[in-house]
């Protein structure tokens, strides 16, 4: 059996999983995606765990997808297997919140993979680009969508058609990364964040997520309905109650995730 390309773990109720090739800077490939996918559908589904953290080693996040598997690929190759397909879009349907903890290289596949977890907290080392077009091809997980989402088109434009990096303070600059700490607390405040939202009830959090995601995919008018619809679904649960309960007996919530 081949060493695993992922390590998991937990910390709390936190799931904890890391990006483990170290030879080739976590290059990812569709092994690596299937088994952060089935790690994070198993967490997804265990009721110790209320959120997750990504991350890779001091340097390098993820360095994008494997270069010298992809090589020789052909159009057929990669079209019948529906690279960054299938198992890739599944880390899109996980319902608890992930933080990616991005310490050095987060380049092509990388920086789309760690755009696609919920926030980015950023090292002071680390560097975030999508060189593509240096290899003669363009973004394929998303980076032409979520990047100028997130930092807007013209810087979008200049990282995707230049292929250049841009460093931690950039990234917080322009609204890519929520916070920047020294690499060696990176992983800490990560967990610590995530250690946070795993004490919050359980609906409100996956409501949340729900709801913040929508802004991205619909206009402001269907985004503000379904956001006030689930806001009045949240009055159905037990946790609505202990919490501002807690807060008129000025203690401290219990919540049992229901
Ligand atoms: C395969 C990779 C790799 C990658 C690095 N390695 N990135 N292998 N795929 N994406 C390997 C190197 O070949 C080398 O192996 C080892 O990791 C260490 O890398 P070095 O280049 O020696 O390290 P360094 O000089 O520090 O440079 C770091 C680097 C550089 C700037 C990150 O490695 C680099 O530019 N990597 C490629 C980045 C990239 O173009 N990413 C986009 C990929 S395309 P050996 O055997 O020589 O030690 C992509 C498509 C997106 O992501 C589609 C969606 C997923």
């Amino acid at each position: 059996m081949n060493a695993p390309l992922v390590k998991i773990e937990t910390r709390g109720r936190v799931g904890l999983l890391t990006l483990d090739r170290p030879k080739v800077l976590n290059a990812l490939s569709n092994e690596v995606i299937d088994e952060l996918a089935a790690a994070m559908q198993a967490f997804d589904a265990d009721d110790a765990i209320g959120a997750m953290v990504l991350t890779g080693s001091e340097k390098a996040f993820a360095a994008g997808a494997d270069i010298a598997a992809m090589k020789g690929w052909t159009f057929q190759d990669v079209y019948t297997q529906d690279f960054l397909g299938h198992n890739w879009e599944a880390l899109k349907r996980i319902r608890k919140p992930v933080i990616a903890a991005v310490a050095g290289y987060a380049l092509g596949g990388g920086c789309e993979l760690a755009m696609l977890c919920d926030f980015i907290i950023a090292a002071e080392n680390a560097r975030f680009g999508q060189p593509e077009i240096k290899l003669g091809v363009i973004p394929g997980y998303g980076g032409t969508q979520r990047l100028p989402r997130a930092v807007g088109k013209a810087k979008a434009m200049d990282l995707v058609l230049t292929g250049r990096m841009m460093d931690a303070a950039e990234a917080e600059r322009s609204g890519l990364v929520s916070r920047v700490v020294p690499v060696e607390r990176v992983l800490d405040e990560a967990i610590e964040a995530a250690t946070i939202i795993a004490s919050m009830s359980l609906p409100s959090v996956l409501m949340a997520k729900e709801c913040v995601s929508r802004a991205y995919e619909s206009g402001l008018n269907e985004g503000l309905l379904f956001e006030r619809r689930n806001f009045h679904a949240l009055f159905a649960t037990e946790d609505q109650k202990e919490g501002m309960s807690a807060f008129t007996e000025k203690r401290k919530p219990d919540f049992k995730h229901r």
